[in-house]
């Protein structure tokens, strides 16, 4: 994602935070304020280090942009002709000037010179988990540069991919198994057709219950024919080889004995003791691989340092994370056509720039044929910590106004934001994330759909506290309460946009499956399907509601809404769509 001249690649600069000098040739690139959780404790010692990486602008974004859209719609001539590697790398090339002007920029500072960004760093401590990283609120860089420099980062960076298990539906509680009861349940469905699940499913949600719920009825992948599925970790969370075998025992037995695959990124860690202090699990490979087997899996553990830190005052960086597992997946030439990941971090907290460059990054990943599902986050309107009724929102831009919180990376317009249900029949979940960009504008594939939900449902409801021209999300939704996964070697009920996210990511992996059986080319970017042909596949989710900021949040209605976004997928009709494009 971050191009650059070889020679920024290994550059380490050294801050000298002690002196403040102003060069009058500088001109401010980003400026921040500080996230009121992270509090400066002082300077920067003045010898420490910091690799900085220098995005330079991909001057031929549009272009790339216009090809996303040629080949992920389903109306257009070239659909489902997707980008090569060296194509997609070709249109995000910087241009030559600009790798000439940082060049001469950084030789004529013999790079390690502490006037480079006019800045001053400063060591800032979180004030619940007393992490530390060094950061500064703003840097500056010669006028002459502006136009060849997008981001330099880490500087502005404070946000923290937000960890699973703090959100408040991930909980973990004992598996209830005197839930399960006996006969079966029919509903009807929003086009009128009715489906019958076994009682238990409104419990206890297994591969079995997805199966029935999502449609799937006893289609299977092929572990031969080149489909793959992903999983993107961040966060110093870990899939367990043990856990998995504990769910494939009880859920799976043909699966019994078969593993996945572990790619470390960037210094992440393959910890499989979840005895240590630091273990956090990250099931998602159990219900992406349960929907999936045999299908090969791949756990992308994604470090947020830099193995060349040894600094070990510098804390896990962790939103940088994202960029970096970007830059090692588009280097590979052959990627997984279905990836899932189930992290957020409020976009506010992430600078501007950098969320565009990380954004930017899915969208090569769609033009080359992957689909990227991304949870919509467990916090409803606000935030996933604390309680919903009371919270209270504010913008951190200083002009501390009362405002929703959307969520990143699911406000990017590049992705598939799937958003939570419950129960049989099926209700929005109090905690599914939704909302409008503050940095996106609506997409014209969702035009209609958002258009609609504004004027005929929300009239004018919750008026400034979201932003009503903003991409709009979730896209869609899934089952996401009472998982029946192991986690730290025990079979027990998980919940959160996570599991809403792994059992959609395993839906669209047995289409790309389907998809290529049939000798065609993968789905890739999905949302222009999924909003015009697509639609009719999707079961309209019409009730319940999630709470926050103090208030009761959006609800869900008829069409789309900023909750289940379209609804839930219903797997043989997507199938039977998918094999007609
Ligand atoms: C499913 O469970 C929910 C929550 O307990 C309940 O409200 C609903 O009535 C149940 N559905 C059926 C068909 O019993
Ligand atoms: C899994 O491996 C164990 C130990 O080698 C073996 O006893 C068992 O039969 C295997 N199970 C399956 C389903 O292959």
């Amino acid at each position: 994602m971050f191009k650059m001249c070889s020679v920024v690649l290994l550059t380490f600069v050294v801050v000298r935070s002690a002196y403040a000098v102003v060069p009058h040739t500088h001109k401010i690139v980003e400026s921040v304020v500080a996230p009121s959780e992270w509090i400066n404790v002082g300077s920067a010692p003045a010898d420490h280090i910091i690799p900085l990486r220098i995005a330079l602008p991909q001057a031929n974004f549009a272009a790339l942009e216009e090809h996303l859209y040629a080949v992920s719609d389903p109306a257009h001539e070239r659909y489902g002709a997707h980008l090569s590697k060296a194509e997609v790398e070709a249109l995000v090339a910087p241009h030559p000037d600009s790798v000439s002007a940082v060049d001469t920029w950084l030789s004529e500072h013999g790079i390690l010179n502490k006037r480079m960004l006019d800045t001053t760093f400063k060591i800032f401590k979180h004030k619940k988990h007393g992490d530390e990283i060094v950061r500064t609120t703003r840097y500056s860089l010669p006028p002459h540069l502006h136009p060849h420099v997008e981001l330099v980062q880490p500087t502005t960076l404070f946000s923290r991919v937000r960890r699973r298990r703090e959100a408040v539906h991930s909980v973990v509680q004992a598996y209830p198994r005197d839930v399960r009861s006996a006969g079966t349940i029919t509903v009807t469905r929003s086009d009128g057709s009715t489906m019958t699940v076994d009682a238990s499913c409104n419990a206890t949600v297994t591969i079995a219950c997805l199966r029935q719920l999502l449609n799937i009825g006893d289609y299977r992948a092929s572990g031969t024919n080149g489909n793959q599925i992903g999983v993107a970790g961040y966060s110093e969370e870990y899939a367990n080889y043990e856990d998995q075998q504990i769910f494939y025992r009880d859920q799976l037995p043909e699966a019994v004995n078969s593993s996945f695959t572990y790619t470390l990124v960037n210094g992440g860690k393959n910890d499989q003791n979840f005895n240590s202090d630091e273990y956090q699990d990250d099931p998602d490979m159990q219900t992406v691989l349960g929907l999936v087997f045999p299908s090969p899996g791949t756990f992308y553990s994604t470090g947020g340092k830099g193995p060349w830190i040894e600094d070990s005052d510098t804390p896990a960086d962790t939103v940088a994370a994202y960029g970096a597992w970007l830059d090692f997946v588009l280097a590979q030439e052959k990627l997984p056509q279905t990836i899932s990941t189930g992290y957020e971090s409020h976009e506010q907290t992430i600078p501007e720039a950098y969320a565009r460059r990380v954004c930017a990054g899915f969208a090569q990943l769609g033009a080359r044929g992957t689909s990227l599902l991304v949870m919509s986050g467990n916090g409803g309107v606000g935030d996933a910590n604390g309680d919903p009724r009371t919270q209270s929102c504010w913008t951190n831009d200083g002009r501390h106004k009362r405002q929703f919180l959307p969520a990143f990376p699911a406000s990017c317009p590049f992705v598939t934001t799937v958003g939570s249900t419950m129960y049989v029949p099926e209700v929005a979940t109090e905690f599914s994330g939704g909302g409008f960009s503050n940095y996106w504008n609506r997409p014209s594939y969702q035009n209609n759909a958002v258009a609609e939900y504004l004027t005929k449902q929300l009239r004018g409801t919750y008026a400034g506290l979201y932003n009503p021209n903003g991409r709009a999300y979730p896209d869609v939704a899934a089952q996401s309460i009472n998982f029946r996964i192991a986690i730290y070697g025990e079979l027990t009920a998980a919940g959160g946009g996570q599991q809403a996210t792994a059992a959609f990511a395993g839906l669209v992996s047995l289409l790309n499956n389907a998809r290529i059986e049939h000798g065609k080319p993968p789905l890739g970017f999905l949302n222009p399907f999924l909003y015009s042909s697509g639609l009719t596949a999707l079961n309209d989710i019409t009730s319940g509601s999630a709470q926050g900021c103090g208030t009761p949040g959006f609800s869900a209605t008829a069409g789309w809404d900023p909750i289940t976004g379209l609804g839930t997928p219903d797997f043989s009709k997507l199938k039977d769509l998918v094999l007609a494009l």
